[in-house]
């Protein structure tokens, strides 16, 4: 098989302190910025939009069309604001390009800035991941140190600045406007839209949210335009992106590719499912995108075939789970997730995530009452589409789809545990005991 990666964010992830200002430089870094710098900022917006490039955080609105949909400028502040929250089960793609290459999310935030009529950019990051934090600080430090940054940026007089701001670690924060509250030193609560973020977001001034992944594409679209951002993908869903494969693949770990591969090129590029066993059920976008099964291999990883079939693209977290998987045990687990992550805002979800907690655990532990796959479905009916943000639909998409695809192991739930039919220890991947002594 000719090797479809198209390797542009993660270029140079190996190469020797891939993070640093000047591994960057050595390879083409900030040529993008000084480019878009001599270009009108409505020409630096016009060449992203025609990228078509749609956002990489889940929902896959296109870039360029909601910086348009800013309010105009009227002289007062505007800003925007990157989302680097990742806190999805499975999606872990952001952190990882963070942490190796850094410098693309800043150029691109400085990028984008100009072309959107700001001149300050907030990077509200995951809290746990203090590491990563500490590396932006310091990628931050060097842009601004080489004249990337600041107040006359490359002598152009213009202003670009990047604040890195940790959260505090809630999965809610990762929804744009919860994250504008959190940002703004309140409790991380979603907002009533409208109005959009996009006429009053930050400090209520125009802003836009834009996913960690969209930022970091800005620079190479600036610097190799519009047609050579088309020439991957497919027509409505153009470009390249990070596939994260995770689970019981050979080799585990990110892959940049052409948005519309394929599951099964994909499993190929992690050299097959592991040895001696067959794949179960996976997830397209992390856990809150339906599950899809052997069935779905073949469909094109595009925003629009994917919810054709029945899920979402998502963030492209692709979690594989081989046929030692008990799959009640595994929604279970996500299930507990998004009880916990439940802010309590709405009733259906707060309430329902609650419920669906409690039956989800009878029926794991073989406990199951009569009603209770009927139960889970109404429940998740009466959260879908009633509750105040996507974390309540979110909460319902593992439950009902495997519903859909393996009703047998619930209705197995109302007699025999999950792990007596599906031992836990033969889904283990790492032994404890070889791992400690490596
Ligand atoms: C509960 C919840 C969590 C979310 N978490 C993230 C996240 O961690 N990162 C992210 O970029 N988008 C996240 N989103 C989506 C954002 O609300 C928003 O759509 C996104 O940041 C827009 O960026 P994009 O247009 O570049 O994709 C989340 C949404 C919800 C409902
Ligand atoms: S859906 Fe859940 S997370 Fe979203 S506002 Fe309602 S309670 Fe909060």
């Amino acid at each position: 098989m000719t090797t479809p990666l198209t390797p542009v964010l993660s270029a140079f992830w190996d190469a020797d302190r891939s993070w640093t200002l000047e591994t960057y430089e050595k390879h083409g870094g900030y040529a993008a910025l000084r480019k878009a710098l001599a270009m009108p900022a409505s020409d630096v917006l016009n060449t992203v939009k025609d990228s078509a490039i749609r956002g990489r955080g889940g929902a896959g609105f296109p870039a360029g069309l909601k910086w348009s949909f800013m309010s105009p400028p009227d002289g007062g502040p505007r800003y925007l604001v990157v989302n680097a929250d990742e806190s999805e089960p499975g999606t872990c793609k952001d952190i990882p390009l963070m942490l190796a290459n850094p410098h693309a999310l800043i150029e691109g935030a400085a990028i984008s800035q100009y072309a959107m009529g700001s001149d300050h950019a907030f990077i509200y990051l995951r809290g746990e991941v203090v590491h990563v934090y500490r590396r932006l600080l310091r990628a931050v430090e060097e842009a601004t140190a080489a004249g990337y940054l600041g107040t006359d940026v490359l002598g152009t007089g213009i202003t670009l600045r990047v604040t890195p701001h940790a959260g505090a670690g809630a999965y809610i924060c990762g929804e744009e406007t919860a994250l504008l509250d959190s940002l703004e030193g309140r409790r991380g609560q979603p907002r009533l839209k409208p109005p959009f973020p996009g006429a009053a977001g930050l400090y209520a001034r125009p802003t836009s949210v834009n996913n960690v992944e969209t930022i970091a594409s800005v620079p190479g679209i600036i610097l190799e335009g519009s047609d050579w951002f088309k020439s991957m993908g497919t027509e409505k869903s153009t470009g390249f992106g990070i596939f994260s494969l995770s689970g019981h693949v050979t080799n585990p770990g990110q892959f940049e590719a052409p948005l519309g591969i394929t599951m099964r090129e994909l499993i190929d590029l992690a050299g097959g499912i592991r040895k001696g066993h067959r794949i179960k059920f996976w997830t397209p976008g992390g856990s809150s995108t339906p599950i899809f099964t052997e069935a779905h291999l073949d469909i094109p990883l595009d925003f629009d075939s994917v919810a054709a079939a029945g899920s979402m693209l998502g963030t492209r977290a692709l979690q594989v789970f081989d046929e030692t998987v008990s799959v009640v045990r595994a929604v279970s687990r996500w299930t507990d997730f998004y009880a916990h992550e439940s802010c309590g805002k709405c009733t259906p979800c707060r309430e329902g995530t609650y419920w669906l907690k409690q039956i989800m655990e009878r029926l794991e532990h073989g406990q199951g009452l009569p009603g209770d796959i009927e139960k889970l479905d109404d429940i998740c009916s009466n959260i879908l589409g009633r509750s105040f943000c996507a974390l309540g639909d979110a909460a319902t998409s593992p439950i009902a789809s495997a519903i859909k695809y393996f009703r047998e192991e619930f209705e197995a739930g109302m007699h025999t545990p999950a792990a007596t039919l599906f031992p836990p220890a033969a889904s283990v991947l790492f032994d404890a005991k070889e791992a400690a002594t490596a």
